[in-house]
């Protein structure tokens, strides 16, 4: 079964495969998403890790000279995805997005540098990256924490990955939708609507990346001017991760500058995520920084958290939270709780349970020796493509599949699932 999995998941990430970069899928994502492809890079590494490197590597060759990694480039024109390069215009000769995305790859790198086999190919890559990432950390802090606080912000729901969460929905109804330029959607063209954002969510969205564009995607100015800034836990946990795990990986290649840099980065991120902690949820959860208020919503961003290095107690808090939650959804970890009245199921990051999310908490429990936590997050996720396939995301009570179908990124957390993280049961 475990073989048969792999070899499924394997043909859809060749199919995927655009060369030197994968798509999510086909059709609904026709270009390099930020996170999926380092993420994604893991999954190569089990069949082909030079591939794997140059997943990365094709990210990074977007990066911005300021730093900025950006969440969409657009390697080909495809009409099928809106808001497409026109929309953006932020006037590079490969077009990109003008926002970012979860900062996973100091931790994919990281680990791909570990496991490798031809250790030499592995030094020369990660050698390359490794000052990229930095200044990728290094503009996060300078320009999405100004006041240094130690945790950055996000100015765009699509930047915490996380992009319909209800952890947005008062920030996102303060950004107004005058002068938003008219539009037609693509995304329902290719997936169920009612498993998608609402037509008053896009108008937002949109008005966003405009009201961007207008300050020139100038990154000095950006985090002020926006009205949408949020502290998303699960993001800078992210965040905090790939310092930490940047920091050994620059240790490992006698770096001993940015070594330093980072686990200071990573130190005052651990320290400050610590505000974020809510003792009645029994989770961490967002602070709406434009307003300087938290966000009282039990969604798994602030469960993601265990993926950095937080206080034991802190875990062992998630662990039980999640085993709360198992107890209202046949598979774990909901993206919203089941037990609040805006919980949806099927609708985008407001319930369903995606696999990359599972794979960093089970990650984060699994440093933490709570082997209880990531069997039971393992077994379920695996349960889930027995029945549904390698979907995009699944509702966690039916475990039916939506979205998108044949996902690179799904496919590549089974792998990782079923080689490293015990397999099936
Ligand atoms: C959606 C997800 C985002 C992901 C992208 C491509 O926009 O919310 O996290 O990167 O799809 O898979």
């Amino acid at each position: 079964m475990s073989q048969e999995l792999i070899e499924r998941a394997k043909t859809i990430m060749r199919e995927n495969d655009k060369g030197g970069y994968t798509v999510p899928t086909r059709g609904l994502y026709p270009f390099q998403w930020n996170w999926d492809s380092c993420l994604s890079a893991l999954g190569f590494a089990h069949f082909d890790e030079a591939r794997a490197w140059r997943e990365i590597e094709t990210l990074f060759a977007h990066q911005w000279e300021d730093g900025m990694v950006p969440h969409i480039v657009f390697h080909a024109e495809d009409e099928g995805y809106f808001p497409g390069p026109s929309v953006w215009e932020t006037g590079r000769s490969t077009p990109t997005s003008g926002i970012t995305q979860p900062p996973v790859a100091g931790f994919a790198v990281r680990r791909l540098y570990d496991r490798a086999s031809d250790k030499a190919l592995a030094e020369a890559k990660a050698r390359a990256l490794l000052p990229k990432i930095a200044a990728w950390h290094d503009w996060f802090f300078a320009t999405r924490d100004p006041d240094k606080t130690g945790l950055v912000a996000i100015i765009h729901p699509w930047e915490s990955g996380r992009d319909n969460s209800v952890d947005w929905d008062a920030a996102l109804d303060r950004v107004p939708t005058e002068g938003v330029m008219p539009f037609s959607r693509r995304d329902i063209d290719h997936a169920n609507p009612e498993h998608r954002p609402t037509q008053a969510q896009y108008e937002r969205y949109i008005w966003l990346v405009q009201h961007f564009r207008r300050l020139a995607w100038d990154n000095a100015k950006l985090h002020d001017a926006s009205p949408f800034r949020v502290v998303d836990p699960g993001f800078n946990a992210i965040l905090i991760r790939s310092s930490s795990d940047l920091a050994e990986l620059a240790q490992a290649l006698g770096e001993h500058g940015l070594e330093a840099r980072a686990r200071q980065q990573a130190a005052a991120g651990v320290a400050a995520l610590e505000r974020l902690w809510s003792e009645e949820l029994g989770q961490y959860r967002c602070f709406d920084r434009a307003v300087s208020r938290f966000v009282e919503s039990p969604s798994v961003g602030g469960i993601l958290a265990a993926f950095a290095d937080i206080p034991l107690a802190r875990r062992k808090a998630l662990a039980k939270r999640i085993a709360d939650l198992g107890e209202r959804a046949q598979f774990v970890v909901p993206s919203h709780d089941p037990a609040t009245s805006v919980y949806d199921g099927k609708r985008y990051w407001r319930g369903p349970v995606w696999l990359i999310v599972n794979y960093m908490i089970a990650d984060g429990m699994a440093r933490s020796g709570d082997h209880a936590t990531l069997r039971r997050i393992v077994d379920d996720s695996l349960r889930l493509i027995e029945l549904g396939g390698f979907a995009e995301y699944y509702d966690p009570i039916s475990g039916e599949p939506c979205g998108g179908d044949c996902f690179t990124w799904t496919a590549a957390m089974v792998i990782e699932f079923l080689t490293h993280m015990g397999g099936p049961t």
